[in-house]
C-alpha cells in the first residue's frame, strides 16, 4: 500500500497522544485534517509481487494451512512471511524451470529474501498484535476476508479505527472456537456456540478494549 499518511502525522499523533489536555486539542485538529478521506482508499489494494504468488492454490488446492507459512501468528505481534526455503520444500522438485518462479530461485542463491510489497499497513503510531487476536477466538478471516479465493492477495477490511472499534465495542458475533480460527468459510450458525459463551471461554474483558491506549501506546 502506498504510503497515503503523510509520515509528519505519525509524530504528531503520538505527541498528543501523550501530551495530555494540551494534545486533546491537537488530536481533533489532527483528526480533522486528515479526515477519514485516506482511509477507504485502502479497500481491495491489490499490489503487484515479484512472484505471482496465489493463496487460492497453495490454499484451496493443495489444504496448506495458514500457520505452515505464517508461523508467527499464534507466538507473536507479526504473522511473519515466509522464509524461502519454505518454498524450496515443493519448488525444488516442482515447476523447477519455470520464469515466473525465477525471483524465488535467485532468492535462494543470493542467500536474501523475496521482496514482498506489503499488502495491509496500518500507520506506525497504532499497535497490532496477532497473538491477542488468534489466541483469543479472532480468525484471519474475519479481518482478511476470504484469502483462499484470492489468486493475488488484496486487502478486503478497511482496517480503519472505526472497523478496529465496532468488533471491540461488540466482539461476541465475531468469536470462533480455536480449532476454527484459520478455517475459511467459517459459518458460526453451524457451530452453534453461543458469542457470550465464547467471551467467556476466552475470558475477554471489553471494558479496556476501547481505550486509546490499547491500540495507542
Ligand atoms: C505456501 C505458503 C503460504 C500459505 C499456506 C499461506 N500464505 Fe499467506 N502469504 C504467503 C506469501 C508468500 C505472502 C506474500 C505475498 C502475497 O502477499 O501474496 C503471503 C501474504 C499474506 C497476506 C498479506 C500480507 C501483507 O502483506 O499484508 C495475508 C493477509 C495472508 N498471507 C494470509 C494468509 C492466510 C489467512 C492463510 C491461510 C488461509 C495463508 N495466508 C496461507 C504465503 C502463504
Ligand atoms: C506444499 C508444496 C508447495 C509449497 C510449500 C509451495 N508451493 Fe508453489 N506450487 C505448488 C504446486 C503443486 C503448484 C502447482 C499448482 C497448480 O498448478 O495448481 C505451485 C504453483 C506455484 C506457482 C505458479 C502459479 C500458481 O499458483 O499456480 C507459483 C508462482 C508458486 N507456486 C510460488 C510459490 C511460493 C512463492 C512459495 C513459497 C512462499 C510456494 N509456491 C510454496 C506447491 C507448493
Ligand atoms: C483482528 C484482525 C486480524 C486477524 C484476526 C488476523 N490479522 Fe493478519 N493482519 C491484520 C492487520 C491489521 C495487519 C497489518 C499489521 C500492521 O501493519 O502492522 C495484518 C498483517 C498480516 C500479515 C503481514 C505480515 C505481518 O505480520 O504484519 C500476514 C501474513 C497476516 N496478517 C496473516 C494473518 C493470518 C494467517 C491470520 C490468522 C491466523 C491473521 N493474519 C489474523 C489483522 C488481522
Ligand atoms: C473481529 C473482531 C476484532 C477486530 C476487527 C479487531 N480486534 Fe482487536 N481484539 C479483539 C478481541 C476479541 C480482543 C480481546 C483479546 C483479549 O481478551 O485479550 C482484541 C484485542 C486487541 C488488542 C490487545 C489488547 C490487550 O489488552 O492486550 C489490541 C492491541 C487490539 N485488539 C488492536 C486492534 C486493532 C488496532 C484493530 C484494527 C486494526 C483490531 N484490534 C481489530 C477483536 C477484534
Ligand atoms: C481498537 C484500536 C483503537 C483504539 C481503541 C483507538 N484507536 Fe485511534 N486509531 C486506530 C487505528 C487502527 C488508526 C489508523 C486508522 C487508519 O489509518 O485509517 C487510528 C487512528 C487514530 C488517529 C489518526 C486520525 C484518524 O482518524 O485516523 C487519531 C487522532 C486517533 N486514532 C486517536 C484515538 C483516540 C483519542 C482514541 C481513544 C478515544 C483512540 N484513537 C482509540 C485504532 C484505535
Amino acid at each position: 500500500m502506498p504510503q497515503i499518511f503523510p509520515r509528519r502525522a505519525n509524530s504528531l499523533v503520538s505527541m498528543a497522544l501523550w501530551g495530555g489536555a494540551f494534545g486533546v486539542v491537537i488530536l481533533i485538529l489532527v483528526a480533522i485534517t486528515i479526515g477519514s478521506s485516506a482511509h477507504d482508499t485502502g479497500v481491495f489494494t491489490t499490489p503487484e509481487q515479484p512472484v505471482p504468488f496465489s493463496h487460492e492454490h497453495h490454499v484451496s488446492g493443495l489444504g496448506l494451512d495458514c500457520q505452515y507459512c505464517h508461523t508467527g501468528v499464534e507466538k507473536s505481534d507479526f504473522a511473519g512471511l515466509p522464509p524461502t526455503y519454505t518454498c524450496m520444500t515443493c519448488h525444488s522438485q516442482l515447476w523447477t524451470n519455470a520464469e515466473m518462479l525465477e525471483p524465488v530461485r535467485q532468492s535462494l542463491k543470493r542467500d536474501e529474501p523475496i521482496e514482498w510489497v506489503r499488502v495491509h499497513d496500518l500507520p506506525d503510531f497504532t499497535y497490532f498484535s496477532h497473538r491477542a487476536h488468534v489466541n483469543n477466538g479472532v480468525g484471519c478471516e474475519s479481518c482478511h476476508g476470504r484469502v483462499d479465493e484470492m489468486p493475488i492477495t488484496s486487502q478486503r477490511k478497511p482496517l480503519t479505527m472505526q472497523w478496529c472499534l465496532s468488533c471491540h465495542r461488540n466482539p461476541e458475533p465475531n468469536l470462533r472456537p480455536s480449532d476454527k480460527i484459520t478455517t475459511m468459510g467459517y459459518d458460526p450458525a453451524k457451530d452453534g456456540i453461543p458469542g457470550h459463551e465464547l467471551l467467556e471461554r476466552y475470558a475477554i474483558r471489553k471494558d479496556n478494549l476501547t481505550e486509546c491506549v490499547t491500540c495507542h501506546r
